[in-house]
């Protein structure tokens, strides 16, 4: 593997190609512990948070929201912003920074109806010079790096993504991370990661390549084929949070901390009964950091997005959506798990 990449400008100085996706609802202070549980040693990446809108962030609680709580550990947060103003902007990047963001990511993906609606969002893909002037907004605001994720350009023209990537770079984001999908497939059908590559080409800057990522083979091809310098996961890692420990593994690094002497799952019985173990796990975190009613919805969710990798998922699923009460929960998770699972390596990606 090549490794040879073009680096992170992030003070934490990042070795380690893997990346979690920001996902709403999902990718909270519980699912970055998951993650981190498993978390190969000596690997340094960075974490997302939940996409924050920077009109309501401002006049919140920084720390205390569902969205902004954090371990005290975690150093290497890229929180993600919505907004297109440059008031709130400054604003919402000057908190983030007091509360320990070791850079900011702008969001120019979401597809929602209400984003496009407020004009941020994908709707900055729209416009060129209203997108670099939001990257120069935050760049001017702020103190760490600022990175763009970005989706492919409408009716996936080239000509339009290669001046619109290399505005940003001239704006001054620090890297940029791609979801080679046009706004209207949303997360349907398939990410083009030939864009991913493309991209790269144009740019000097450091690229992340997103988008169907389900194993530690398809980490491998995509930086194989896209030559990207990272690679960002969302919906597997709800279900495979030790996909991390797998590619470490590859790549030489140490196991987690706690489970040295041990090898990553890999087959399906393994990785079936490790998914036991993490529901478990994050169960007990999420009781730690959220209020039982927020975070049984939570769990919830995140089996929801979690099952179609486990052959029996729908059973878990209609087992977990029954609780009401952590301990319902891992109630659930005994007696499901109590039989022997098995998780199948990749599925269909369609929602
Ligand atoms: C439930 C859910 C919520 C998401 N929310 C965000 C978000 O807030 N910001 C963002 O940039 N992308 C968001 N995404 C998109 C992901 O970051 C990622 O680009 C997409 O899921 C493709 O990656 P994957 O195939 O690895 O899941 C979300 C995806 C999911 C499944």
């Amino acid at each position: 593997m090549n490794l040879s990449r073009r680096p992170l400008p992030l003070s934490n100085a990042p070795n380690f190609p893997l990346v979690l996706a920001p996902m709403v609802g999902l990718s909270h202070v519980g699912l970055r512990l998951l993650v981190r549980r498993y978390w190969p040693q000596g690997a340094v990446s960075f974490f997302p948070t939940e996409m924050l809108n920077s009109r309501r962030l401002p006049g919140q609680p920084l720390g205390a929201t569902p969205e902004t709580k954090r371990s005290h550990d975690e150093q290497d947060l890229v929180p993600q912003i919505l907004g297109n103003e440059e008031e709130p902007i400054r604003r919402s990047v000057t908190l983030l920074e007091e509360w320990g963001a070791a850079g900011i990511d702008i969001n120019m993906g979401c597809p929602v109806e209400k984003a496009l609606k407020h004009n941020y969002g994908v709707a900055l893909m729209g416009d060129p010079d209203y997108a670099a002037q939001v990257t120069e907004i935050a760049v001017r605001s702020a103190r760490v790096p600022v990175s763009v994720k970005l989706r492919a350009g409408p009716q996936n023209d080239r000509e339009f993504l290669s001046k619109f990537v290399r505005r940003l770079e001239g704006a001054g984001a620090s890297w940029l991370t791609l979801h080679p999908r046009t706004p209207e497939q949303k997360r349907r059908g398939r990410a083009d990661w030939d864009q991913i590559r493309f991209v790269r080409e144009q740019v000097r800057l450091p690229v992340i390549g997103n988008g169907d990522v389900q194993t530690a083979a398809d980490v491998k091809r995509m930086l194989a084929e896209t030559h990207c310098d990272g690679v960002m996961v969302g919906r597997a890692l709800t279900a495979r949070p030790w996909l991390a420990w797998q590619v470490g593994e590859d790549l030489g690094f140490a196991p987690p901390s706690g489970l040295e002497g041990c090898r990553a799952p890999r087959t399906p019985l393994e990785e079936g009964a490790e998914m036991g173990r993490g529901l478990k796990y994050f169960v007990q975190v999420m009781r730690e950091y959220f209020p039982e009613k927020l975070g049984v919805r939570r769990t919830q969710f995140l089996v929801r997005t979690s099952v179609p990798w486990l052959t029996f998922g729908q059973h878990l699923f209609a087992l977990m959506s029954r609780g009401e009460t952590y301990a319902q929960l891992e109630n659930a998770l005994d007696e499901f798990f109590a039989q022997e699972q098995t998780m199948v390596g990749s599925t269909e990606l369609r929602s």
